[in-house]
């Protein structure tokens, strides 16, 4: 079958065998059918760029549900199956008026493939909100619960994307949230500026949410109407010395001070400076909105988008002498 619809850069390619999963059961019967030592698991496809036919058993985990573990008069305490969509969940969460997921509104993907990548937007990341998470181990087919420190969360960055990388599918998430006295992380120059403009001066996590929501409707393009992946490119960290000499040299440059000895450039700065902003090659090309999103105009391959890629990381490099690498999962 095609997996165009089941990933959102909407990369035609296919998929010679496809099993969608709806619970634990179905997980574990998948998996432990002979004959497939390998499997390709997919969940939101949020976040990864395909570049090839799949030749190995691919699991759509379409696991759903949403329970509440405990909860007292501050707190509640979620378990989110890996299948329920994030941002619809963002929402469940706001109607009953749960804080903590509103600068996460949003974002493509599945609740399972959040942990992965440590998901984060506007001053929020996944590991604020995160207690563990269950997954399936394909070396013994037993469930195992993770706990954040287990998860080892970085900047979009965890145990899953390294030693962790392909031995585990991630079938549960617990989350815990607030029921009262939110704490609210508006401190975002964007946010401030939304809500100023809606005369917003206390705002409730909704309002947080909607500021969110507008600020990444104007920038990110909707993966329904233009395939694209997020940010392409992960923010690079430099040392002092680095942003020393690329500071001195680029005074007007932005930048976030993480600690003494490290400094994040944005590289959807670096990737304007060197020309590449609404550039388009083929039908792959560079939002013309937010340099570090790559889109799909219709019918670019994996390969034309990583092309593309590759030379962007080219030209920065020339530029600047940094380096910028994917934060998309590329699957070669
Ligand atoms: N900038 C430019 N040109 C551009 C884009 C950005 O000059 O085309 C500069 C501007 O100076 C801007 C600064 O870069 O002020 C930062 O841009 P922005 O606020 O849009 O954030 P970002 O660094 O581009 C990161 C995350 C986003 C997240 C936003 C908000 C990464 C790789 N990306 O983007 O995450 O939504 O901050 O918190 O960390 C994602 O991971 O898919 C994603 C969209």
């Amino acid at each position: 079958i095609s997996l165009k619809d089941y990933n959102t850069f909407g990369i035609a390619v296919n998929a010679k065998f496809f099993c969608e999963v709806n619970s634990i059961a179905e997980l574990k019967k998948a998996t432990t059918l002979n004959g497939y030592p390998n499997y390709f698991v997919l969940g939101g496809g949020s976040n990864m760029l395909l570049t090839h036919d799949i030749d190995d058993l691919v699991l759509f985990i379409n696991i759903k549900g949403i329970e509440v573990v405990w909860e007292n008069e501050d707190e509640v305490c979620l378990e989110v199956n890996a299948g329920e969509n994030w941002h619809q969940l963002v929402l469940w969460t706001l109607e009953r008026n749960y804080g903590g997921l509103e600068n996460l509104s949003l974002i493509p993907g599945n609740t399972g493939t959040a942990p992965i990548q440590n998901i984060g937007a506007y001053g929020v990341e996944l590991k604020d909100v995160f207690v563990s998470c269950k997954a399936l181990e394909l070396a013994t087919y037993k469930i195992r619960t993770f706990t954040k420190e287990e998860c080892q969360f970085g900047y979009r960055d965890s145990y899953f994307k390294n030693d962790g990388k392909d031995k585990f599918i991630i079938t549960s998430v617990r989350l815990k949230l607030t029921k009262r006295n939110h704490k609210l992380h508006v401190g975002y120059g964007a946010i401030v500026s939304q809500l100023q403009t809606n005369n917003i001066s206390e705002p409730t996590i909704k309002d947080v949410s909607n500021a969110v929501i507008a600020i990444r409707e104007s920038k990110l393009p909707d993966p329904k109407k233009l395939g694209n992946s997020g940010s392409f490119f992960k923010n690079p960290i430099i040392n002092a010395q680095e942003f020393h000499t690329f500071t001195n040299k680029y005074p007007q440059a932005p930048f976030y001070k993480i600690s003494d000895d490290e400094y994040k450039i944005p590289a959807g700065w670096l990737i304007e400076q060197c020309g590449f902003k609404g550039k388009r090659f083929g039908d792959a090309g560079v939002h013309k909105n937010q340099a570090l999103v790559l889109v799909n105009y219709g019918n670019a391959s994996g390969r034309e988008i990583m092309d593309l890629a590759h030379n962007i990381i080219k030209t920065v490099f020339e530029t600047f002498q940094i380096t910028i690498s994917p934060e998309v999962n590329i699957i070669k």
